[in-house]
């Protein structure tokens, strides 16, 4: 029997503005098995585009489209280098997800007004892997009255879901989002409970703006420096108090709230404080907020498996298991897949999900009226050009 087309390539660069995750995977049924995992950091130069392109700016419609064209070529990078390392050709693949770069989320209100936008050229990827594109996931869940996020809750619960007992999945990206899994009953004729998830609030974001502005690093490796510091309660709780953190799901947020001005205005009530001191509060802020989300909407959680760069967080681990003392908090790696692998294979499967006709969403996470293909396709074509 000849090799057939059945791989998938998941493509994420989330709102931390780190870089791309891919990975090269297939499924057996829905379980993935990862061939090859490439994180490629974007230059500062990218970095610092999209970042500028996350507020209102002059001729933002050219700057966002050649932005796109340099994402895209990075996603063009990644592949090659998945394809490389997996030692497969591009025809192997059945199609590749790519998220692009969030650079507005106003998912608004059931009035039509809502929008979400990711930067890309899944048309230039296409036509430069040789591999069909699925994009632009989050649109159609917002025309349907849905907050286009998070999607990562239906992946996570075909992978993480357990039998016995209910079990949450907190994923800590540039924001961060709590998927909440009930047990999946045994028998075909019980309902399962319903999946929940939402975004939680911040993730690194605010602590990798502080660390990049006083340390020169674009994150805080292993939550070193915040470790340094003694958290502020004051300054903790003006943190607390935005009512973003209080208002029930379905919700998401971005950038567009949790932001260097955001936090300047938080920060203007105590000038003088040490740098680590506000790195360890806005650790601390990040670990509650979750803790907090967790306690009201974990539905009787034991289990709490953690995925994203903020996994790889000691200190902000430390605080999240500090201030959930009856769980069990442990990296997804316990469970199979590494925490930087999470997101990018959750694309890889909703890109399948697309190529198959089926949904991807979960209308009891983002609101919308129901669960939708998600997802534009745009094909190879052919001949495109090889790898
Ligand atoms: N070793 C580490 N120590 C502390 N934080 C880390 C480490 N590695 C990654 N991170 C954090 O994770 C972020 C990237 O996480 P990621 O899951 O890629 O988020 P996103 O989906 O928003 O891009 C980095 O910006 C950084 O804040
Ligand atoms: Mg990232």
């Amino acid at each position: 029997m000849g090799a057939a087309a059945d791989h998938f390539i998941g493509l994420m660069s989330g709102t931390s503005l780190d870089g791309v995750d891919g990975v090269l995977c297939r499924f057996e049924g829905d379980q993935p098995q990862v061939v090859a995992h490439v994180a490629l950091p974007f230059t500062q130069g990218l970095k610092q585009t999209l970042l500028d392109l996350n507020t209102p700016g002059t001729n933002e419609l050219h700057r966002a489209a050649l932005a796109a064209n340099a994402l895209a070529r990075t996603y063009v990078a990644v592949v090659a280098r998945l394809l490389g390392e997996g030692g497969l050709p591009a025809w192997r693949v059945l199609a590749i997800g790519a998220h692009g770069q969030t650079v507005r989320h106003q998912p608004g209100l059931h009035d039509g007004t809502g929008y979400t936008l990711q930067l890309n050229n899944p048309a230039l990827l296409a036509e430069h892997t040789g591999i069909d594109v699925v994009a632009d996931f989050r649109s159609r869940d917002i025309a349907a009255g849905g907050q286009g996020a998070p999607l990562v809750p239906a992946f996570h619960a075909r992978v993480f879901g357990q039998s016995e007992q209910t079990v949450s999945v907190l994923n800590l990206g540039g924001i961060s989002n709590l998927t909440v899994i009930p047990p999946r009953p045994p028998a075909q004729t019980q309902r399962a409970g319903e999946v929940r998830g939402f975004d939680c609030g911040p993730g690194n974001a605010l602590m990798d703006h502080w660390c990049q502005q006083h340390t020169g690093q674009a994150f805080d490796r292993g939550g070193a420096w915040a470790a340094q510091g003694e958290v502020h309660t004051g300054l903790l709780q003006a943190l607390l108090n935005e009512p973003f953190l209080d208002q029930p799901p379905p919700k998401s947020t971005g950038r567009d709230l949790f932001n260097p001005d955001w936090l300047a205005q938080r920060l203007a009530a105590w000038p003088g404080l040490r740098a680590a001191d506000v790195q360890a509060t806005l650790t601390e802020f990040t670990a509650l907020a979750c803790a907090n989300a967790l306690k009201l909407h974990g539905q009787g959680s034991r289990q709490l498996l953690v995925c994203g760069g903020g996994a790889l967080n000691d200190e902000l681990m430390r605080r999240l298991r500090a201030q959930l003392p009856d769980l069990s908090v442990r990296s997804t790696a316990a469970a199979g897949l590494p925490p930087l692998q999470v997101e990018a294979v959750a694309f890889a499967w909703l890109a399948r999900q697309a190529v198959l006709r089926q949904t991807g969403s979960l209308p009891s996470v983002t609101g919308a009226e129901g669960a939708r293909i998600l997802g534009a396709l745009y094909p190879a074509g052919d001949p495109p050009i090889r790898l």
